[in-house]
């Protein structure tokens, strides 16, 4: 197996800002990293112009300054909002020892030419102009940006390459949403070691997929975020971790869920608490009905599977005492931030309805896709989809425009591994989990589908002939050949 670690930039960011940071939010976004980059670039006029540098930088994560990559010089990477209808163009330069490349994850735009085309490569040195046109029917929602370049994607996004990727539209717009305090909230993790640069994952990191011990919300360790007493605070969370899951409580607060990864869902849902895996995005209304204090926001512990087969069978480093279902993600509840009473607002409600979503029709194409690993040549383990690690040159399912498929996605995964799914372009609908039709319609770019589950979703391909990929978005097992090519024709 090839491995590529990052090249390390002397030791210019050495330097450990002790205190910890218990910041006031309001905004998130302009504090302690003294750069002039904008945090946020917004669409003029129809129109979303931006110069993207990926370079490794000295940035500030938590109360570490570390040698990160990052665009522009920040990890998290800028803010990026359009509107539906809006030209975007974007300037990558590459100043990384790598290939690189972006995706747009979740919207629904062309994968061809200068769109989300996953298949250009922007050598080391070179610079390349992305330019599309975001649907005027695109909806409002919360998607973001990264590498994708086959075998890089993990080590790229896990060294600290990602960015929020927001439209605004209708569901900005209702009142009881607009009149909430917005807040945009990355997960992310890293990995720095003493001389504060990222450390090579070693074998199992690679099996099990990277996490790393410093979990950041938007590269910050415990910020606070501010309500009201009575006010609304919008949460709008995206999980930008490799590998990582979230499952996420808000002390004495639930939360209302008002959108998924593609946008508004009908009517909000009451969730005591909400699991994020890698890629996946919730959008949550929260009440300031609790006695004004300060809450803690949790992640609570979670175990993703694996580690069985491959403590078992690879000897490296992982001793035999394991047993299943290792890959736990904490010990004890971790505190990510801090909701902090201030000041005190009308009662503000919730929002009724907040979207439609369309019902779609009986499929005319059905599959069945199935998520495993197994080893491959030599000690190395081999991620697969139907039996097979990804092939560049094969397509693997050919599905025509206009059409709508259902696909069962069944994790055969003999470690009992949880493989997230994800597909670009096309949004789709979960309609089952184990055979429970699912409680509600809404649309998702990335489902979870849990050690030994048969999750169906439904796939309407609509607006883009071309080719795309679909792939687990654990980003090791992505890069080890979780992912297939889909062409859409018309
Ligand atoms: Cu966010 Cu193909 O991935
Ligand atoms: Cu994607
Ligand atoms: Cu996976």
């Amino acid at each position: 197996m090839k491995r590529r670690h990052l090249i390390v930039l002397g030791s210019a960011g050495i330097g450990i800002v002790a205190a910890l940071n218990w910041v006031k939010t309001r905004p998130l976004a302009n504090r302690a990293t003294a750069t002039m980059t904008p945090t946020v670039y917004t669409s003029q006029n129809g129109f979303l112009e931006v110069d993207f540098t990926a370079a490794v930088r000295s940035v500030q994560v938590g109360n570490r300054t570390a040698n990160l990559l990052s665009y522009n010089g920040k990890s998290p990477g800028p803010r990026l909002e359009a509107r539906p209808g809006d030209t975007v163009r974007i300037h990558l330069q590459n100043q990384l020892d790598q290939p690189t490349n972006l995706h747009y994850h979740g919207l629904h735009i062309t994968p061809q030419g200068t769109g989300d085309n996953v298949f250009l490569s922007v050598a080391p040195g070179k610079t390349f102009t992305y330019e599309f046109t975001i649907p005027a029917d695109h909806p409002a929602g919360t998607f973001w940006y990264h590498p994708h370049h086959h075998h890089h994607a993990a080590v790229q996004v896990f060294g600290g390459l990602a960015g929020l990727f927001v439209v605004r539209g209708e569901l900005d717009d209702i009142p009881e949403v607009k009149a909430a305090q917005e807040e945009f909230i990355v997960l992310k993790d890293y990995e720095i070691d003493r001389a504060g640069n990222v450390p090579p994952a070693d074998h199992t990191a690679l099996m099990m997929g990277r996490e790393g011990s410093l979990v950041t919300v938007n590269g910050q360790i415990n910020p606070g975020l501010s309500i009201s007493q009575g006010g609304l605070l919008r949460l709008r969370l995206l999980n930008a971790s490799a590998s990582r899951f979230y499952r996420l409580q808000l002390e004495n607060h639930s939360f209302q869920l008002i959108a998924t990864d593609g946008g508004a869902i009908a009517t909000p849902v009451e969730l005591s608490e909400l699991l994020l895996a890698p890629g996946e995005r919730a959008d949550v209304l929260v009440q300031g009905n609790q006695t004004p204090s300060t809450y803690r926001l949790l992640n609570l512990p979670y175990n993703r599977g694996g580690m069985a087969m491959m403590g078992g069978g690879m000897g490296h480093g992982m001793g035999g005492g394991m047993g299943h279902r290792g890959g736990r993600s904490a010990e004890a509840p971790q505190p990510l931030a801090s909701l902090i009473y201030q000041g005190s607002d009308t009662t503000l409600p919730f929002p009724q309805q907040i979207g439609t979503v369309a019902t779609l029709p009986e499929p005319t194409v059905t599959r069945r896709i199935e998520l495993s690993m197994a080893m491959g040549h030599g000690m190395a383990m081999e991620f697969w989809l139907n039996g097979q690690p990804y092939d560049p040159q094969r397509i693997d399912i050919e599905a025509k425009l206009g059409t709508v498929e259902e696909w069962e996605l069944v994790n055969v995964d003999p470690d009992q591994m949880d493989h997230p799914f994800h597909l670009h372009v096309n949004p789709f609908q979960i309609i089952s989990r184990n055979g429970q039709p699912e409680p509600y319609h809404a649309w998702k770019d990335t489902v979870l589908v849990k050690g030994g589950e048969t999750v169906r979703i439904r796939i309407p391909f609509q607006t883009f002939t071309g080719k795309m990929v679909y792939h687990c978005h654990i980003l090791n097992h992505e890069d080890l050949g979780m992912m297939g090519n889909i062409q859409i024709v018309a």
